[in-house]
């Protein structure tokens, strides 16, 4: 039987922020929704989320996550008061319990199943996860022997100058026999720099104590700041670009790109430089995108080029083109072999094969047919102050330049509009419509002096 107690009460203070630390975003996800990630391989009977401050936030985000239980920890006396609190909820346990720190989000699930084997396999009391760093500043210093054998972990705070030289750290990730762990979390005291409970000093009490020393350092990081915070997001985005790379992803100048977990390419992909994907981004076969972009949740199809754009909860076809500088907003769905130009805006509009909106344009609430041709500078007025409404351009049209549809509009196949017209009305199929004053030229014409 397994449970996992993951701690996330703590405040986080030199994070200096108003948000509680384990909501930190990293790669677009929290830190505890990366936590509760790396374990859930592991199918376990019990997963408890230990919050205290601003418990309520932190419940909130996390309303979604099956079968996780709260706990709440008030105050927050340290780790080992942190998971003093699991004591009633586990009274009827039997089993190992798995305690994660809620900032240390990089784990790999595979790590943890082989700390959980390791533990199960040695039958010691509890099994902690270590690594060695060159800078072991701000971490707990693991004293073991050659034979794994933990004695004892002091923090850095409470080390003296010579212990300090240790630089065998605790990463905060504990496999307990949760018997053994409950009857000596009672006897916890706060003799220590900060006055609090700490979970480390149970260790001295356990008997084996054993640590497992993880291959890849970074994989322990812990965050307690924003510089730390900063170096998570290297390694998550390092890690994504490499997988991507592996997958047939040419990225120009990785290190200037960022992805999310849910961004997926498909092959021979060109990502120049700059270029930002976050959550859902799924990017076609053979697209060119950037340099310069920023692909938001959002479908795109084969052969795609974006440049210099921003395209948000959008979907793209195969063989379109859009940029430089388009602005495609939720909503908008262009289907094959459209082309976007230069400061043009779609938002929740429809376009259908082959339409082009090349030039300073805003499409809002509208559905264009197929081939339809929007001159520079065409606006759909959508919003009449209260309410938006739409606009419809048959197949085959086309908008002069400066052209203002004011919706709710319907203009017919084949519609040709004249440059400058602001139309109000609806257009039947094959019509001219104009809307603009007649011109009007004066002969020789003696300017006011
Ligand atoms: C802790 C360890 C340290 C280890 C490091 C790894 C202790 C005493 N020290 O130090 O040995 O090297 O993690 O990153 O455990 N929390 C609560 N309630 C509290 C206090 C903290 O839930 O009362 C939670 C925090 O939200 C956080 C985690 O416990 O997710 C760790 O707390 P933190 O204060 O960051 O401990 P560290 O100083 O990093
Ligand atoms: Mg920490």
């Amino acid at each position: 039987m397994l449970a996992v107690a993951v701690l996330a009460a703590g405040k986080g203070t030199r994070m200096k922020s108003d948000l509680p630390k384990v909501l930190q975003p990293l790669a677009g996800a929290t830190l505890v929704e990366r936590v509760l990630a790396s374990c859930k391989g592991l199918a376990p009977q019990r997963q408890i989320l230990i919050v205290g401050h601003q418990a309520d936030r932190v419940e909130q985000s996390l309303a979604h996550h099956p079968g996780l239980e709260f706990v709440l920890q008030q105050p927050q006396n340290g780790t080992g008061h942190a998971v003093q609190q699991v004591l009633e909820p586990l009274s009827d346990f039997e089993g190992d319990l798995l305690v994660l720190n809620g900032d240390v989000p990089l784990l790999r699930a595979e790590t943890i199943a082989n700390l959980l084997e390791r533990h199960r396999s040695s039958g010691a009391a509890v099994t902690l996860l270590t690594a060695r760093l060159a800078d072991p500043t701000g971490y707990g210093r693991v004293f073991a022997d050659d034979a794994a054998q933990v004695s004892a972990i002091v923090e850095h705070r409470d080390c003296s100058e010579a212990q300090r030289y240790n630089n065998l750290i605790n990463a905060g990730i504990y496999c307990f026999n949760w018997r053994k762990l409950a009857e000596v979390l009672p006897q916890l005291r706060s003799d220590n720099d900060q006055g609090e409970l700490y979970l480390t000093d149970t260790v001295a009490m356990l008997s084996p104590a054993m640590h497992l020393e993880v291959a890849d350092a970074d994989e322990i990081n812990g965050i307690n700041d924003r510089l730390q915070l900063s170096q998570c997001e290297a390694v998550i985005q390092e890690r994504l670009r490499r997988h991507w790379m592996a997958e047939g992803v040419t990225f120009m100048d990785p290190a200037s790109c960022t992805l999310s977990d849910g961004t997926r390419f498909g092959r021979d992909v060109v990502v120049e430089p700059q270029c930002h994907f976050r959550g859902d981004a799924v990017i076609g076969e053979g697209c060119r995108i950037g340099p310069g972009s920023l692909i938001d949740s959002s479908r795109i199809g084969d052969r795609v080029e974006i440049v210099y754009s921003v395209v948000r909860d959008a979907a793209v076809a195969s063989d379109c083109a859009i940029g430089p500088f388009a602005q495609l907003r939720p909503g908008a769905d262009l289907a094959e072999g459209c082309r976007v130009g230069n400061f043009v805006e779609i938002k929740k509009s429809s376009l259908a094969e082959g339409c082009k909106v090349n030039h300073l344009s805003y499409i809002g609430d509208a559905e264009l047919g197929s081939g339809v041709n929007v001159g520079a500078g065409t606006i759909t007025a959508n919003y009449d102050g209260v309410n938006k409404h739409r606009t419809v351009i048959g197949a085959g049209s086309k908008t002069g330049a400066n052209s203002v549809l004011v919706a709710p509009i319907v203009l017919g196949e084949g519609v040709t509009v004249g440059a400058g017209s602001t139309l109000t009305k609806n257009v039947p199929a094959g019509a001219l419509a104009l809307g603009r004053a007649k011109q009007l030229v004066k002969d020789n014409w003696q300017a006011p002096s």
